[in-house]
């Protein structure tokens, strides 16, 4: 069985888990999915990126770590201070992507992806900031590199929505999709729905430690702005940026409007929607979504609504995401599961690993 040279680029929470799985894993891995990774090069901000042609040793690098010392103490590894050249030199069939890349410009992440596919390799990434402001260029860059970029981990955090859709779903026109994406602000407006007002629900997520101590990147949407425009990107094929969604935070709900909302049988919630329209504005027929010739927009939204107790997303509570998706056939999916977590993450890396394994 040839063996997967690996690049692993970030070895925080995420790529830590991935390198430790695909270890204390390997002979079952590779017995049932033909998954036999060798690990060539790993990099983090602070040590470089470290190269081995005969592989790095997991256990030594997890080691390193835990006891804080620097990686390059693994034995007979060459070192790059710049990590980007590191991996130009030494490239590999497959670089996984585990760095903080931001939502501002996607990078370091973006740099990186480009470099890995611009070389002929598989990436797959669980950084959302590369794939959300430029997921198009880059899926189109794999496509003509004849290598697969794949981002399970980008959207709700590994919970196997993105290939549900792309291959579980291939064939079925998808007309809407709309669904509850961060889980902080969820168990905020679920405390809120307890009786509590927004600083208290925030405070609370914050002493469990799911809200950050600044959590604007998710009470204002911007993180979920992020996997609404990867959506856009992956599922519909189109490149939106952020300012193209609408978008309003959770921040002014009170606690009236969440009671009025609760005595009318009504349940508040953080809604990402993207829905086809014709180019009038008018939800689009069956007959102009199969259409490749009449045109359609895409609108996009992250907004707090109030949904009546027959749609499945407002019983989504805590900490929980769930994404609902419109076909034709079948008519409408729903995935429901974690919207984060180091397992989930890692275990959304894992899987398209091993989807490009088998198909090579
Ligand atoms: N944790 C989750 O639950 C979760 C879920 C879904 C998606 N994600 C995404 O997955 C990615 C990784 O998350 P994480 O939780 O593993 O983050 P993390 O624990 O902060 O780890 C980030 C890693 O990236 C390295 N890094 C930062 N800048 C770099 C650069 N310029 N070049 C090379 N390496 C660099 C860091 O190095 P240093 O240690 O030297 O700083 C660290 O090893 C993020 O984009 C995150 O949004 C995370």
């Amino acid at each position: 069985m040839k063996q997967l040279r690996l690049a692993l680029l970030g070895f925080g929470t995420v790529g830590q888990w991935l390198a430790e799985a695909l270890h204390r894993q390997q002979a079952w891995l590779q017995q049932e999915f033909g998954l036999a990774v060798t690990l060539i090069s790993v990099a983090t901000a602070h040590h470089g990126l470290i190269y081995r042609n005969d592989g790095l040793d997991i256990p030594t690098l997890l080691n390193l770590v835990a006891t804080q010392q620097p990686l390059t103490a693994h034995p007979k590894v060459t070192h790059w201070t710049n990590v980007l050249e590191g991996l130009q030199a030494t490239g590999g069939d497959v670089l996984a992507e585990a760095t903080g890349a931001t939502l501002h410009n996607g990078e370091p992440g973006l740099s990186y992806i480009r470099a890995a596919l611009s070389q002929g390799m598989h990436v797959v990434t669980s950084s959302k900031g590369p794939i959300a402001l430029e997921g198009l260029e880059l899926l189109s860059l794999a496509r003509a590199q004849s290598v697969q970029l794949r981002m399970e981990s980008t959207v709700m955090s590994g919970t196997p929505v993105l290939s549900t859709i792309r291959e579980g779903m291939a064939g079925t026109r998808i007309r809407a999709i709309s669904g509850i994406l961060n889980g902080t602000v969820n168990y905020i407006l679920s405390a809120m729905a307890m009786g509590h007002d927004y600083a208290e629900g925030l405070a609370e997520a914050q002493a469990q430690g799911y809200a950050e101590a600044d959590p604007t990147d998710d009470v204002e949407g911007d993180d979920t702005v992020a996997k609404t425009l990867i959506l856009a990107a992956v599922v519909f094929g189109r490149a939106l940026t952020p300012e193209q969604v609408v978008r309003r935070g959770i921040t002014t709900i009170s606690r009236e409007q969440m009671q009025q909302a609760l005595d009318e049988g009504q349940r508040i919630k953080h809604v990402a929607s993207l829905r086809l329209l014709s180019t009038d504005g008018k939800e689009v027929s069956r007959e102009t979504a199969d259409s490749k010739f009449v045109p359609t927009l895409l609108e996009a939204r992250v907004e707090p609504l109030a949904l009546p107790l027959s749609d499945p997303l407002a019983h989504i509570d805590g900490l929980l995401n769930a994404i609902a998706i419109q076909t034709d056939t079948p008519q409408k999916v729903m995935v429901i599961g974690p919207g984060a977590g180091r397992f989930q993450a890692g275990q959304g890396m894992l899987a398209d690993l091993i989807a490009i394994a088998k198909s090579r």
